[in-house]
């Protein structure tokens, strides 16, 4: 049965891609899972170098999903370039690269690394990460942050571009529209819900990052809604 569906200028052989942050760099998983039968794999977001991420506890669990406050840890493009590629190349994945940065010009040079890198289908843009040009607002809370980023990036990159939306807005269909207009070929829907856990023993937040984002079963209904108002 043909499966296959068309994302902008992506053609997937089927509908099921992997969520960054949920499955490594796609390579721990190659045992279990068949890689090259998924329709993509979104790898865990990359910034231009390493980042050690939040100290623990840094994963709460909810009554119907968790909440993670990971701080965005990874190896830096450069090392995924070279030690988790070339097997993913092997598996024949259709790697889907989740990019982060703290200015709009460390996107664009981990854009550029990857537009120089065989075998990437896709850009993922994650657009939750705080601009540290603009006191630390997140790029996708703010329509020119959006705006900004994604035509930033349309520049230096021929890669399908997918910036990933982030639910902590009130109308996400405009924000859909802002990367539109900047040359996004699709949207990815939804970042984690800003959220936080506490101990009613301790009176202390769970998370040492007190805050984090909620996954899971419990955004499902809205994250369906954002999708709703976007198409
Ligand atoms: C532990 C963890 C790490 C995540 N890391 C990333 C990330 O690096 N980049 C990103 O765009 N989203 C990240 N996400 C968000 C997921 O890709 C997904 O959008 C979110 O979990 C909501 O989907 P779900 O309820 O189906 O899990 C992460 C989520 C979790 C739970």
């Amino acid at each position: 049965m043909d499966l296959s569906i068309q994302v902008g200028g992506l053609r997937l052989k089927n509908p099921i891609i992997a969520a960054s942050g949920c499955f490594g760099y796609g390579v721990e998983y190659a045992s279990i899972v068949d890689l090259e039968s998924l329709g993509g794999v979104a790898v865990k977001g990359l910034f231009l170098k390493d980042r050690q991420g939040h100290p623990p506890p840094r994963i709460v669990e909810t009554p119907a999903g968790m909440i993670n406050a990971i701080g965005l840890q990874g190896i830096g493009v450069h090392r995924f370039v070279a030690e988790k590629m070339p097997e993913l190349r092997r598996l024949r994945a259709t790697v889907i690269v989740n990019i982060c940065g703290s200015t709009i010009d460390e996107y664009c040079e981990v854009a550029r690394v990857l537009s120089d890198t065989e075998g990437i289908a896709a850009i993922e843009l994650n657009i939750s990460c705080p601009n540290i040009k603009a006191g630390g607002i997140q790029f996708g809370c703010s329509l020119t942050g959006t705006h900004d980023v994604v035509s930033a990036i349309r520049k230096v990159t021929r890669l399908p571009i997918i910036p990933k939306l982030t639910p902590n807005v009130t109308d996400v269909a405009s924000f859909a529209r802002a990367a539109e207009d900047a040359g996004a070929d699709a949207v990815s829907l939804v970042n984690t819900f800003l959220a936080m856990a506490i101990d009613v023993e301790t009176r202390r937040p769970k998370l040492s990052n007190v805050l984090g984002g909620l996954s899971g079963p419990a955004i499902r209904p809205i994250a369906v809604r954002m999708v709703y108002e976007c198409r």
